[in-house]
């Protein structure tokens, strides 16, 4: 029976927990020996009571040693250390910012499945854990904005007066900035998104929002459904065609990136300074740089007199239901690489596990990740 580890996590503002209660039934059922360190999932509402009560065992940091460790972030350079030689991990890894974490799986001979390397396929969906992710933080965006507005959210016939709904404008309508135009919808604001993929129009309508078209815009998409890096020159015709809606809306949301890129800049400080006193922009590209030439990573910053908020891993805030997505992802992937006596074999032809697999037996198995770190320098 192969043993499995759930461990807490410990970066800084980390919530979450890469099994729930219900997960953890499924791997038992799945004839696997879970342990869940002590408090794993007490951030997230799950007490370790209900662990053992689906079957795990309640562990102290000895877990570590188990074949197959199942995480949220990637390990600290002391959680690496702990791994066994030869266990397989399955986590978020961020090869492209880890890469001295990369060389460590390596060279302990580590299997590590890189959970935002799970290709974007239609079989693959219940394994598409940026997509689950996104869509808690595309609907917290909004309830920050929300929060930090002077005003409310809906239309209002009131004896004392009408209240306008308040105005919203999205940038990038992916997985994210679509769940941002719903939750806005719902509260009652009137919403306009922009994309540089055209097949976002229809999308975005579909939700009762008004879409923004940029001329140009069709040849922006790239492989997978992604968009491609913009010139300099598409960018300026895009703030053009959006400025006059950001400098009456209430609340902007930014949602846009390109992969393996910084974050398109889409909002620089005229656009800010343009902006009605009391507005917010919430930038949830701000780890990759930012879509707002103004916001602080971590911070809830005021400039121009529009209150930016900046804040990092949006999930983590919402960490039950961010939790129990990204767990029944993560029990999506390891029932693809159990056989049929539940034992640890992933089989490498299978186009999911093989566009994951980052490190196995000694090799890097993600092309970027190992050109970066041969040139000893990040992707
Ligand atoms: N399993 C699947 O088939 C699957 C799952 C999820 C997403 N997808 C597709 O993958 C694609 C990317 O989704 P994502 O949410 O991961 O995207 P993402 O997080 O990479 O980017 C967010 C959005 O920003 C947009 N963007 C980039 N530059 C921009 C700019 N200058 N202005 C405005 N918008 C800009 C992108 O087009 C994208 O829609 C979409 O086509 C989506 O439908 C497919």
């Amino acid at each position: 029976m192969p043993s499995v580890f759930v461990p807490k996590e410990t970066r800084p503002g980390e919530t979450r927990v890469a099994a729930s209660p219900e997960t953890a039934k499924r791997l038992v059922q799945a004839k696997l020996a879970l342990a869940v360190e002590t408090g794993a999932g007490l951030a997230a509402g799950f007490a370790d009571q209900a662990y053992a009560s689906a079957g795990a065992r309640i562990v102290g940091p000895e877990g570590w040693t188990s074949e197959l460790v199942l995480k949220v972030q990637p390990p600290t350079a002391d959680e690496a250390a702990r791994l066994a030689s030869g266990a397989m991990l399955v986590s978020f890894l961020q090869p492209h910012r880890e890469l001295e974490l990369v060389g460590v799986l390596r060279a302990r001979g580590v299997t590590a499945l890189a959970m935002e390397l799970v290709p974007r396929i239609s079989r693959a969906q219940s394994m598409d854990a940026l997509s689950s992710q996104a869509t808690v933080a595309g609907y917290k965006a909004v309830l920050l904005g929300a929060v930090h507005l002077r005003k409310m959210c809906p239309l209002l016939m009131t004896a004392a007066g009408t209240v306008q709904p308040a105005r919203v404008v999205v940038f990038g309508a992916g997985v994210a900035g679509l769940m941002a135009i719903a939750t806005a919808r719902r509260l009652g604001c009137k919403v306009e998104a922009t994309d540089v993929r055209m097949a976002a129009k229809e999308q975005v309508e579909s939700l009762g929002a008004t879409f923004i078209s940029v001329p140009g815009a069709a040849d922006m998409e790239g492989a997978g459904g992604y968009a491609k890096e913009q010139s300099a020159e598409f960018l300026a015709r895009q703030r053009e065609e959006v400025a006059k809606r950001v400098a009456e809306a209430d609340l902007v949301i930014t949602t846009a990136q390109v992969p393996g890129k910084t974050a398109p800049r889409l909002v620089d400080q005229a656009m800010v300074r343009s902006m009605k006193p009391g507005a917010v922009i919430v930038d949830l590209a701000v780890e990759s740089g930012g879509n707002c030439a103004l916001s602080e990573l971590g911070k809830v910053v005021e400039r121009e007199g529009v209150t930016i908020v900046g804040l990092a891993n949006l999930p983590a805030s919402v960490p039950q239901h961010a939790s129990e997505l990204y767990a029944k992802n993560v029990l999506a992937l390891v029932k693809l690489f159990l056989d049929k006596e539940g034992k640890l074999a992933p089989d490498w032809t299978d186009e999911v596990l093989a566009g994951c697999r980052l490190t196995h037996a000694g090799e890097i198995h993600h092309a970027p990740t190992a050109q970066a770190l041969a040139a000893g320098k990040s992707a």
